[in-house]
């Protein structure tokens, strides 16, 4: 007879053996595929084939800001950019005073007004590789009303990074604090969709 431990092992190569199909046939990342060693002596303190991950690998360090900021964990700028090594103190600075600031009075290092985002963008690309179609598609989609190109900034077709509502309004351009609103549940306080 078997022992207990032996059953548990065979199980558990069971499930792997049969999750590495699942993915198999959903067609998953190949290594989630890889069958588990045969050897059970070595399965003891081998892991099992961990599941593909759906977000990429960042390559910065952003959790100073998502203390306050968790909304912007998934946000497709932040997530795009810092697989490039781009993070939020890279557009915004290092921000020391408003982040230490518990009354949330203090702005951060760099805002962009309006005039100011394409500007941001162009530091980094200065071509737009995308047919005329997709552009015009892409401006329907996203329910944009402005037809004058001069006017139209680069976040009005990409990404969803601005807030939907605000609880504290800083000027823009001059950092002066404009308006202090009641404290918002997180999810009311999300991002543009
Ligand atoms: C102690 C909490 C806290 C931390 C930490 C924090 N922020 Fe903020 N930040 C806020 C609050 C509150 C607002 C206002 C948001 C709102 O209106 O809902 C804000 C707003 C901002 C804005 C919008 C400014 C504007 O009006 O255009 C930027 C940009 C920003 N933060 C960047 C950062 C960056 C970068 C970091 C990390 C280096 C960071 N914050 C860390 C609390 C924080
Ligand atoms: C500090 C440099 C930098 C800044 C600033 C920057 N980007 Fe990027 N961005 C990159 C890099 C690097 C990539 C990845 C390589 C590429 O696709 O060009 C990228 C990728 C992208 C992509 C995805 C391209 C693709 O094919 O998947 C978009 C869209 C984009 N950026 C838009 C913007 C917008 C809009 C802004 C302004 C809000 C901006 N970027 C600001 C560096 C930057
Ligand atoms: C009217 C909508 C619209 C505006 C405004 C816009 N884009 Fe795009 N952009 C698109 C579309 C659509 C694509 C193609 C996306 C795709 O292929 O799925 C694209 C693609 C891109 C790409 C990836 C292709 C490439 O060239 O590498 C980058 C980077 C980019 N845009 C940056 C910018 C920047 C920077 C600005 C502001 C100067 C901007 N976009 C303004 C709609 C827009
Ligand atoms: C590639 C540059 C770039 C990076 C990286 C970036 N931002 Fe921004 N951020 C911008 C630009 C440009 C705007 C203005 C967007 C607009 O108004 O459409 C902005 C606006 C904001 C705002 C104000 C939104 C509003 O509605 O007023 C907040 C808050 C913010 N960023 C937080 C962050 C946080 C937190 C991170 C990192 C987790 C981050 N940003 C990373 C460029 C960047």
């Amino acid at each position: 007879m078997m022992k207990r431990v032996e059953w548990l092992l065979l199980s558990a190569v069971v499930a792997a053996v049969t999750l590495g199909c699942l993915a198999c046939l959903t067609g998953d990342d190949v290594r989630a595929v890889a069958a588990p060693p045969l050897s059970l002596e070595g399965y003891l303190d081998e892991k099992l084939p961990e599941a593909p991950k759906d977000q990429p690998k960042m390559k910065v360090d952003n959790q100073a800001c998502y203390v306050c900021h968790d909304n912007y964990k998934e946000e497709k700028l932040v997530v795009r950019h810092g697989v490039e090594e781009v993070g939020c103190i890279d557009c915004h600075g290092k921000s020391f005073d408003h982040r230490d600031d518990e009354d949330n009075l203090t702005p951060p290092e760099v805002m962009y007004p309006r005039d100011e985002i394409n500007e941001c963008c162009s530091d980094c690309h200065d071509e737009h590789d995308a047919s005329p179609a997709k552009v015009i598609a892409q401006w329907k989609k996203r329910g944009l009303t402005e037809t004058a190109p001069e006017k139209l900034v680069c976040t009005d077709c990409h990404f969803q990074h601005r807030l939907k509502r605000r609880t504290v309004t800083w000027d823009k351009k001059t950092g002066k604090l404009l308006k202090v609103e009641q404290k918002l549940a997180p999810k009311e306080n999300d991002l543009m969709k």
